[in-house]
Parts: structure tokens; C-alpha cells; sequence
């Protein structure tokens, strides 16, 4: 029968072993993210529309198109969030955490973007990120991404990624590079897509971003940003990737990288594989110095990053990586008779007092349930029949001899 309600475009639900795969992961993520001294926040789903605004900018696409913005009922616009980032920074400022500086965060959860849905694109995906408030030191960029790469290699997954990294260089660098770039862009700016077009006027290095063909033919030869980088911001950059080679991280510096947000500077970074397709980013970020005074905190340096779990998931389905642990097999109880049934749910109960998995049957007959109980993997069963004076037969079954010996009611939780 098909029902005429199916899940949203670009939604889907999560059953068993890929629900099985996203707890893993969560998992691995966490307790790694522990082991670095990270502690766990979690900030609402929606914000006022402002907040992401004036954090991701105008012209990212994330705002200008991807995002879930409606009026509530009492006319405040609301945004569901787009990503994480900026709501770990509005409550930084909101919460005063500059107090407690600097702050180890990681959060997890559903985010949403209003995207052409593929292949490991979805319009609700789940991130779990990372951000390090308060800390200017190039090496704390460097501990993220090693936190990043752990968790990959946790995963298995080290090996399907590789790590790409470049620096967008401070604000004087960024502004250099900016007159340098439209300089170069205005010549083309016909040629270009509408959407350079207007980001030639507003943010300019969003263009080296365009997956546009005909812009990317233009951008090909544009200047490459390090040349315009200030002493300071090389310098920076340098102790960047010194710090990755000592940890035997390896990484391959992309000069054309400059993600699709527009918070960042100096160090950007993304992990990629070529086995997902066109979506091959599992792993993103940067450093945000600038980001909590936009929200109107106190100058405080940023770095973190968000990996798309629904994409390490997908990764994992495709080289058949199962990571859980497969549950035990459960004690089935199985009853004959009315009356019997019920003996077996209170049994069924006390067992699972004692932090066993039982599994009691309550539809189909006796042959039924046995062969239900096999499928399941169980190695022992209790059966319990009803006889003629009103008392219960029980027996211990097991599965793997076929042996089925009578045992005393008060004897049963010892048996098994
Ligand atoms: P982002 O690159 O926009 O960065 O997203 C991070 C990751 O989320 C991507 O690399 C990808 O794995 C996943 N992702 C994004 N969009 C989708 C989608 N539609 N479907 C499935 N997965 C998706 C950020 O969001 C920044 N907040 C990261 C950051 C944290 N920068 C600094 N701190």
C-alpha cells in the first residue's frame, strides 16, 4: 500500500543499522572530543534570522538561499539554523562565557539548508562541531584538526581523507587580496555568473568558490592569494602546517580553498574524499577571529569546524564498515496458552531486571515463536506451558544441542 505522506524532499528517516551507524559515530565523536578536554553545548535549533545574518554574511549562499525562515506568531523573524557556528557564538556572547576563556566546545544536531538534494545532500543533516574560543595560538588550530583527523581514524576513515588546508591571512592580507582580485575580476564581470556578478561588489572572494563552469575558467588564472599575505599571517600559516607535519598529519595545501562562509581568516581547512561523489566534504572549518565582536562580544579568536555525520555514515555504508558492536542475542521466553503469555511477560520482566535482553513472543503459535527466536540469534529459551491443574511447566531450551530440560519456577534466572 503507498500512502499518499512521504518524508519532506531532502529529509529521510534513520532505521536500524544507519541509526545504528549515526550513534556510533556520535559516540566515537564524543568521548574523543572528551579526551581533548572538549565539553559538550547545545544551543536551539532556531535563532532570530539576525544571528545568522550577520555571522555566515549576506551573500553566502547559506543565507542568501539555503535557509528555513518564517515569521512566528509574534512577528519575529526565525531562522532554523544552517549550521552551528553561529549559535555557539551568540551564546558565548549571550551566556558571557568569555568569562571561563578559553572554551572547548562541541555540540551535535540536525541542521537545515534549503538544497538541491543528492547523494549526501540533504535539507535536515546532522552535524557534530567543534569550536575553540579564546585561543590565538596557531597550534590550537593545529589540535582541532588533529581532533578532526582522530576521529576519522576512529572511524576508519583516515585513509579515505585527505586533509586540505590554506590561510586566508588576516584582515590587511584579505583586504589586499580583495583590491587585487577585483581588479583582476572586473575586466570578465559579463562573463561572469549572476551570482559573481553580485559578489564581485559585496565579497569578491566568494568567486574563487563559484562551482560555476565558465567562472571557474576565469578564476583559473587569477592571482593566488599568498602573495598577498602579510609577514604576520605567513608566519601564522607556517606554524600551522609545522605543527600537522609533528603530528603526522597528512595534508596538502589547496590555495583555491576558501569555504562558502564568510566569518573566516587565516587557517581554512576541509577534509575530502573522492568515494562519496560530488559531495566528498566530510569535514569543514576555519578560524572566525572576528565573529564574536560581529555579534557584539568581546574581541575573541575562533577556530573549530563540523563534520556532516549523514556523510561519514554514507562513507562507512559504502565500505560495508558495520562499527557497532552487534547487541547480544536475547533469552526468548515463549509460552503456550493464554495464561502462559502472561507468565512470560512478568519472567520477561525479571530477566531484564538482571540486565539481560530477553525477548518475549506475543503473536503467532509455539512453532512460530521458536522459529522467530532462532532468526534472532538466541542460544537459550524458556518455555513455559499451561497444564491441566492450573500450574506452569517450565523447561530451558537450548538452541544450539536442542536439549529441553524441565527446571523449577525459583531456578530459572540461575539457568540462564
Ligand atoms: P560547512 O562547510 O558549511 O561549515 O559544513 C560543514 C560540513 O557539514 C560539510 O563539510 C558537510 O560535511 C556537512 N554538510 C553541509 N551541508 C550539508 C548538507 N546539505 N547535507 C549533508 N551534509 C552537509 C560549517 O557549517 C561551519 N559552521 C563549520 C565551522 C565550525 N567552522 C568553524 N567552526
Amino acid at each position: 500500500m503507498t500512502s499518499k505522506y512521504q518524508s519532506v524532499r531532502g529529509t529521510r528517516d534513520l532505521t536500524f543499522d544507519t541509526k545504528a551507524l549515526f550513534r556510533n559515530v556520535e559516540n566515537i565523536a564524543f568521548s574523543t572530543s572528551q579526551n581533548f578536554g572538549f565539553q559538550e553545548i547545545e544551543t536551539p535549533i532556531f535563532e532570530f534570522s539576525d544571528v545568522f545574518h550577520r555571522s555566515l554574511g549576506e551573500t553566502s549562499d547559506a543565507v542568501s538561499k539555503e535557509t528555513y525562515t518564517f515569521t512566528d506568531r509574534g512577528g519575529d523573524s526565525i531562522t532554523l539554523r544552517p549550521e552551528g557556528t553561529a549559535g555557539v557564538a551568540r551564546a558565548f556572547v549571550s551566556e558571557g562565557l568569555a568569562q571561563s576563556n578559553p572554551n572547548k566546545l562541541y555540540y551535535y544536531g540536525p541542521m537545515f539548508r534549503y538544497e538541491r538534494p543528492q547523494k549526501g545532500r540533504y535539507r535536515q543533516f546532522y552535524q557534530f562541531g567543534v569550536e575553540v574560543l579564546g585561543l590565538e595560538h596557531p597550534l590550537a588550530d593545529v589540535e582541532c584538526l588533529d581532533l578532526g583527523y582522530q576521529i576519522l581514524r576512529k572511524l576508519g576513515l583516515a585513509e579515505s581523507c585527505l586533509l586540505e588546508i590554506n590561510t586566508l591571512g588576516d584582515l590587511e592580507s584579505r583586504n589586499q587580496y580583495r583590491s587585487a582580485l577585483v581588479q583582476y575580476l572586473t575586466p570578465f564581470k559579463n562573463q561572469l555568473s549572476m551570482d559573481s556578478q553580485v559578489r564581485l561588489e559585496k565579497n569578491p572572494l566568494r568567486i574563487l568558490d563559484s562551482k560555476d563552469e565558465g567562472d571557474r575558467k576565469i578564476i583559473a588564472d587569477a592571482p593566488p592569494a599568498d602573495r598577498y599575505l602579510t609577514d604576520s599571517a605567513k608566519s601564522f600559516f607556517t606554524s600551522v602546517k609545522e605543527g600537522l607535519r609533528s603530528l603526522e598529519i597528512p595534508f596538502k595545501e589547496n590555495p583555491r580553498l576558501v569555504r562558502g562562509l564568510d566569518y573566516y581568516c587565516h587557517t581554512v581547512f576541509e577534509f575530502v574524499t573522492t568515494e562519496l561523489g560530488a559531495q566528498g566534504t566530510v569535514l569543514g572549518g576555519g578560524r572566525y577571529d572576528g565573529l564574536i565582536e560581529t555579534l557584539g562580544g568581546p574581541k575573541t579568536p575562533g577556530v573549530g569546524w563540523a563534520s556532516g555525520v549523514d556523510r561519514l555514515v554514507d562513507l562507512l555504508e559504502t565500505k560495508n564498515l558495520q562499527l557497532f558492536a552487534k547487541t547480544k542475542p536475547p533469552v526468548a521466553v515463549i509460552a503456550l496458552g493464554d495464561r502462559a503469555v502472561a507468565k512470560a511477560v512478568q519472567l520477561g520482566s525479571q530477566i531484564r531486571k538482571k540486565d539481560i535482553r530477553a525477548e518475549v513472543f506475543l503473536s503467532g503459535n509455539f512453532k512460530k515463536k521458536l522459529e522467530k527466536a532462532n532468526k534472532l540469534g538466541t542460544t537459550k529459551a524458556v518455555l513455559i506451558f499451561e497444564q491441566e491443574n492450573g500450574n506452569f511447566e517450565f523447561k530451558i531450551k537450548d538452541f544450539s544441542t536442542g536439549e529441553e530440560k524441565i527446571v523449577a519456577e525459583s531456578a530459572i534466572l540461575q539457568e540462564i
